[in-house]
């Protein structure tokens, strides 16, 4: 049974994991989604245009009033450098995946791996989901690292189980951490 609490504050050593307000997409287009390397093995593609971050983020910033809503900006010392959702969910499984990314100026200082750690902890602990999985594209090992980082098992690969946004076909690597068995790192691991 899960008890839904929606985007509630996660604070760790370093960061402070919030919802995002309308005026955010400013900082969200300056430090990643506006940057085709962050990109490169996301979904969408770079925005472009400051008009489209500030029509995502008000979209989002209106999804807040639903508890079953996971959505938070990472910040750093009040910069917001990235972002981590849960992207899909099932009641019936219990089950949730996770996605992130972060602006590439604080790429390899542990950042992810602090952030997906406190998220894991909060939706297995608090929440009460059953299973955390995450994916990425297996030529996006940094992501990879993160989840191992992070406490979750790798589980196996998709072979070109997903279509890239150039067109071509990647093999997607899974990841889980599953409640009971989640070994989440020490604090010092994690940054
Ligand atoms: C993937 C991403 C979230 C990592 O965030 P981060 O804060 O830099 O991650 P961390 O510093 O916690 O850990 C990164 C690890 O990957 C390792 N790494 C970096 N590049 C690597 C590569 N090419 N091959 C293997 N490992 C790599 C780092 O050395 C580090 O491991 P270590 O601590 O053992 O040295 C960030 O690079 C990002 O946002 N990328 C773009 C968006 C994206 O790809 N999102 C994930 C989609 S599945």
């Amino acid at each position: 049974m899960l008890t839904h609490q929606g985007t509630q504050l996660l604070r760790t050593a370093r960061l402070l994991l919030r919802p995002y307000t309308e005026h955010d997409a400013d900082m969200m287009f300056a430090n990643w989604a506006n940057d085709e390397e962050v990109c490169r093995y996301l979904t969408w593609p770079p925005h472009g245009d400051i008009e489209v971050t500030r029509g995502i983020v008000r979209d989002w910033a209106a999804c807040y009033g639903n508890d079953c809503y996971y959505h938070w900006g990472i910040t750093l010392a009040g910069e917001l450098i990235g972002d981590i959702a849960v992207v899909r969910w099932s009641e019936q499984n219990a089950c949730a995946a996770l996605g992130y990314c972060l602006g590439c100026q604080w790429w390899g200082r542990g950042i992810m791996t602090e952030a997906l750690t406190a998220v894991t902890r909060y939706l297995l602990e608090q929440i009460g989901f059953h299973r955390i999985q995450l994916e990425h594209d297996r030529d996006n090992p940094a992501s990879g690292r993160v989840m191992q980082k992070a406490g979750l098992r790798y589980e196996g690969c998709l072979q070109g189980g997903v279509r890239r946004r150039d067109g071509s076909f990647g093999d997607v690597c899974i990841y889980g951490a599953v409640q009971g068995q989640w070994a989440p790192p020490a604090e010092s691991e994690a940054v």
